[in-house]
């Protein structure tokens, strides 16, 4: 037929890509901003710019704008490339792309007003969520659409990863967002006291599990193994962690609720499957790492490897992490600190943002037309500053946290406290500034790349690349 169908829709591709890096700056700068907020409070501006109101501008950015324009640029490429075949679904592509767009710029303009339903990472008011839901059921709609019309029989592994995304994120958000509208910018949660605090952790732990996880370890799947030139170490341990991986989440939520009045069962049954959820995360950690065996070499001089077995080893901490602090006795001493917040960050600037970033410097030159990017120097500066900026924050933040827990349960001998809240806040400046320092080199590298992106896409050759056929493919 027309010459369409004998191409890949590299397009959508194209503009997902170039809008993580636009989308990334934007958010990584409120973050910075907020971080620069709590060092000077004075930068907090009328209502509109106040810290309360950006924090939630800031997650609501990196994760869904930026994170989630990388997953549907990634996911696109993949699928098709690993299923050969041009994406499915017509006019449903570019209204995945202009609808997540349109969602973006809502929530950039609803947060700052204060519109909020309160609820963390699910803020957004009910027209916008559903508008989400279309989007993302018709994201749903292409990806499986293309890979019923594959033309190879195996699925590959890293289109199970982005498959368990779209299918867990689409029944957290229609399950958690479930509210009574009371006005276009006004809703009521359906559900109440623990039992909404519950639904809502539920939600919040598998954001973290299969938006800020499982997709990412897709785009890992996929990118790893194409940058090191060599297969995915173990496909049978792919396959069982996988399962393992995706079982084990939807049931340790509760550890963000320790000793409040979610029944105790159900918290220490939160924090058992936290512990046990170790295994299946580095059983992906060392898939990934494991994959550069007998091409070690290639780390050296090769800056885009760097930032994405990087990103693995930050996965690797962070996993670790996590389930020692779902451990109720450490978490008494970790919830409500910069502990938390150090955590947060080492999975979302070590893991999510690295791997995105290198997973974006293989797409580029490919989406335009070039052989690399416009210079290899600056990706590597990218990769040492990134690497400098994110162990500056969640160094920072692990000191700062600790002091903090340790200073609010201190106690003299007659019980009285040793500390008032205050004095922990004056404690903590010099850490934030090392953290809006670690921010600031952050997005210094994302600018670099900003202009290396636009050097490479300048004069470049934007036209989709022929499907390969099944038997002509190697890879
Ligand atoms: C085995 C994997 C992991 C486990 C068991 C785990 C466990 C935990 C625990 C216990 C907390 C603290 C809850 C509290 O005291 O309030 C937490 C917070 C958090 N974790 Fe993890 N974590 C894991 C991996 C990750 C990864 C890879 C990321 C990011 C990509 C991440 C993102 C977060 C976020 C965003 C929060 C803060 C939630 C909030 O209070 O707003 N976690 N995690
Ligand atoms: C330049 C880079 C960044 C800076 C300077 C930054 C800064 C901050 C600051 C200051 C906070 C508030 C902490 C608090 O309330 O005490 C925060 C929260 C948060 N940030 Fe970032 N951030 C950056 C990048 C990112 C990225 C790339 C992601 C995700 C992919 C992310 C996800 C989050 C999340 C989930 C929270 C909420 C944590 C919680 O509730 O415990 N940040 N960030």
């Amino acid at each position: 037929m027309s010459g369409t169908q004998t191409t890949y829709n590299d397009k959508v591709v194209r503009q997902f890509a170039v809008m993580t890096v636009i989308w990334g700056i934007v958010g990584m700068l409120v973050g910075v901003i907020i971080a620069a907020q709590l060092v000077w409070p004075e930068l907090n501006y009328g209502p509109w710019l106040a810290y309360g109101r950006l924090r939630p501008l800031h997650t609501n950015a990196v994760i869904f704008a930026f994170g989630g324009c990388a997953l549907f640029a990634t996911s696109y490429w993949c699928v098709q490339r690993t299923s050969h075949a041009r994406l499915w679904g017509g006019p449903l592509i570019p209204f995945t792309f202009w609808g997540w767009q349109l969602v973006i710029l809502l929530a950039a303009l609803s947060l700052p007003l204060g519109f909020t339903t309160g609820k963390e990472y699910a803020e957004l008011e009910w027209p916008i969520d559903i508008l989400i839901t279309l989007v993302w059921v018709s994201y749903g709609l292409v990806f499986f659409g293309t890979i019923a019309k594959r033309t190879v029989s195996h699925i590959y592994v890293a289109n199970w990863f982005f498959g368990s995304m779209i299918i867990a994120v689409a029944l957290l958000h229609l399950v958690n967002s479930a509210a009574v509208p009371v006005s276009l910018t006004r809703s009521f949660s359906v559900y109440s006291g623990v039992q909404d605090a519950m639904i809502q952790w539920w939600y919040g732990h598998n954001a973290v599990g299969f938006f800020l996880t499982a997709g990412f370890l897709g785009m890992m799947y996929y990118f790893v193994p194409k940058q090191a030139g060599r297969p995915v170490y173990s496909y049978r341990l792919s396959v069982v962690h996988f399962w393992a991986l995706i079982f084990t989440y939807m049931w340790a939520g509760p550890h963000h609720l320790h000793y409040t009045a979610l029944p105790d069962w159900t918290q220490s049954v939160g924090m058992l499957f936290s512990l046990i959820l170790l295994a299946p995360s580095w059983g992906g950690m060392i898939n990934g790492i494991m994959t550069l065996s007998g091409a070690w070499h290639k780390l050296r001089d090769d800056p885009i490897l760097k930032f994405l077995i990087t990103s693995l080893s930050f996965y690797g901490m962070s996993t670790f992490e996590g389930p020692m602090m779902s451990i109720k006795t450490v978490n008494a001493l970790s919830h409500y600190t910069d502990w938390t917040v150090g955590h947060v960050h080492s999975g979302a600037l070590g893991w999510v943002a690295m791997v995105s970033i290198g997973s974006m410097y293989y797409l580029l030159p490919r989406l335009f037309g070039k052989s690399e990017m416009y210079s290899t120097a600056l990706v590597t500066v990218h990769f040492w500053i990134a690497t400098i900026g994110t162990v500056l924050y969640i160094a920072s933040m692990w000191i700062a946290g600790v002091m903090q827990g340790l200073m609010w349960r201190a106690v003299n001998a007659d019980g009285t406290l040793a500390y008032s809240f205050v004095e922990s806040v004056k404690g903590s400046y010099p850490f934030w500034a090392i953290r809006w320092l670690g921010g600031v080199l952050f997005l210094s590298g994302m600018l670099i790349m900003a202009y290396n992106m636009f050097k490479t896409m300048a004069g470049g050759n934007t036209k989709d690349a022929p499907v390969i056929a099944p038997a002509a493919h190697h890879a």
